[in-house]
């Protein structure tokens, strides 16, 4: 084949592959072009379908894999390569770990201008699959289908000449006018593929229909599984678009006779347009509505709507890390900006004299002092606001509350608000914990700290999400 210095849209070339990218990609280069292929592994040699060229930089598809990495394992799922959850099942657990922990270096060198990091080796899970305590799943009434799978084997075709139009699964990236029907996922538990088997059979036997935007019609929303890990109580949310109390009742019914493991049932009621499997209205049909889990020494109570780590025993690792790098000796004063439902706050409590949270979302609010009350943790107290409005020296309760020693900081993917990291300067506690799911907004909020009032001086990597590219990562700074 002729390897063109420049490849086109619709070429195909021979790839040696180098190197992992951001995003699970991988990158080959052909005369120093660089080119982003999906579904190779490092090691491989691959014929690639270039499938957009830029002018410094294409992203490619594998056509056909010419030489094997020696990294590459037997994927287990039969719907890897199509379903967006997994990137990374083809590699070897050893060597994504690697991947991440070179993910993060590369973020804190090329975006936050750093050298000489004092990595600690990453934390990998022990549990590989059926570690997570949520999955959502989606309905719709059109499902993708992918002709050439893993195994080369077509998916069911014809499915609408069937009068089968509930399909149930997971989006496939990029693509969320379908889904692709899940008869079995690997990350959470044996339970689940079960608990996905009887929707389906339910919702198609009554013809229940999928929400369309389209037509701004249908019942169907989601189908929210979760489960405690260590509890192993089992919470089934169906999210829908109205109340039918009856489908609801007949849902309950069956549902707990097909699985019984079942221990509570709500029902979502989200009638707006807005695709999103929160609502206006929640109701329990079995249960109480609720599931528990232990994280630590506490227990959370966590509710359809709360949020909650979804790898339970790696969020532990997570949050020890975060504490160690607290190095809180007992008299401390802490601030846990960006709280959630406060297990980083609670999860310290034993080691600090008093803790506060912050954090903008109201019912997380919530469900922080109803789990600091049913554990007995009385030095903690959570705040509603938002971070770049609650630091802001001139309210009455930066001026009366007394200052951090600690600063715990857990923000969203999009990392934080630069008046936040500003005022965070501003107060200049002694030691920061920087927590995040997104290195590279981390690499860029470290780079003001540290360019400012901070060093950084270690950090720590944790595996909460094995075969997809996602890390979480513990930095933390000391003031200089
Ligand atoms: C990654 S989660 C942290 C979760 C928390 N550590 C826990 O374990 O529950 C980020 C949190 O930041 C909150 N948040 C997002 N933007 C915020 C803002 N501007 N001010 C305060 N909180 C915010 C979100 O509601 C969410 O609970």
């Amino acid at each position: 084949m002729e390897i063109d210095t420049t490849p086109k849209r619709g070429d195909e070339i021979r790839l040696a592959i180098d190197e992992a990218a951001f995003e699970g990609r991988s990158v080959g280069r052909v005369n120093g072009f660089v080119v982003f292929v999906d579904g190779a592994v490092p090691g491989d040699v691959v014929k690639a379908r270039i499938v957009k060229r830029k002018s410094n930089y294409a992203e490619a598809k594998v056509v056909s894999v010419e030489q094997a990495s020696p990294f590459r394992v037997e994927p287990r799922c039969k719907h890897f390569g199509v379903c967006g959850g997994c990137r990374w099942q083809h590699v070897d657990y050893s060597k994504q770990l690697q991947f991440k922990e070179q993910h993060v270096v590369d973020a804190f060198e090329r975006i936050g201008g750093l050298s000489n990091l004092n990595l600690l080796s990453i934390l990998g899970a022990d549990d590989i699959y059926f570690y997570r305590n949520k999955m959502e799943y989606s309905f719709a009434d059109r499902q993708w289908v992918d002709r050439s799978t893993r195994s080369g084997a077509e998916l069911p075709a014809n499915l609408e000449a069937q009068k089968v139009n509930v399909f149930l699964g997971l989006h496939v990236p990029q693509r969320y006018d379908k889904v692709l029907e899940i008869t079995e996922c690997h990350l959470q538990s044996e339970v689940s593929n079960r608990i996905l088997s009887y929707v389906r059979s339910f919702t198609r036997r009554r013809n229940l229909l999928p929400y369309s935007s389209r037509s701004d019609s249908g019942y169907l929303r989601f189908l929210v599984i979760r489960q405690s890990e260590r509890t192993r109580e089992l919470m089934v949310n169906l999210v829908t678009v109205d109340d039918r109390p009856e489908v609801m009742r007949d849902f309950t019914a069956d549902l707990r006779s097909a699985v019984p493991e079942t221990t509570t049932v709500v029902n979502t009621i989200n009638s707006r347009k807005a695709q999103i499997a929160f609502g206006e209205l929640e109701k329990v049909y079995y249960g109480d509505g609720v599931i528990h889990e232990r994280l630590g020494e506490h227990v959370f109570t966590i509710s359809a709507r709360s949020f909650f780590q979804t790898n339970t025993a790696q969020a532990e690792k997570l949050f020890e890390a975060a504490k160690s790098f607290a190095e809180l000796k007992g008299d401390e004063v802490v601030w846990d900006l960006y709280s959630g439902t406060g297990s980083i706050a609670l999860f310290v409590s034993d080691a600090a004299r008093e803790v506060v949270g912050i954090e903008a979302v109201e019912s997380a609010v919530r469900d922080a002092e109803r789990n600091a009350q049913a554990n007995n943790v009385r030095n903690c107290m959570f705040l509603l606001g938002d971070l770049k409005e609650r630091l802001t020296a001139d309210t009455t309760w930066m001026q009366s509350s007394p200052k951090p020693d600690v600063m715990i900081i857990d923000p969203p993917r999009s990392g934080m608000h630069p008046k936040a990291v500003d005022e965070i300067l501003n107060l200049a506690p002694p030691r920061i914990v920087y927590v995040s799911c997104n290195p590279m907004t981390q690499a860029r909020d470290v780079k003001v700290l540290c360019s400012e009032k901070y060093v950084l001086t270690k950090l720590q990597p944790v595996d909460l999400f094995p075969h997809t590219y996602h890390i979480e990562n513990v930095a933390q700074l000391l003031l200089k």
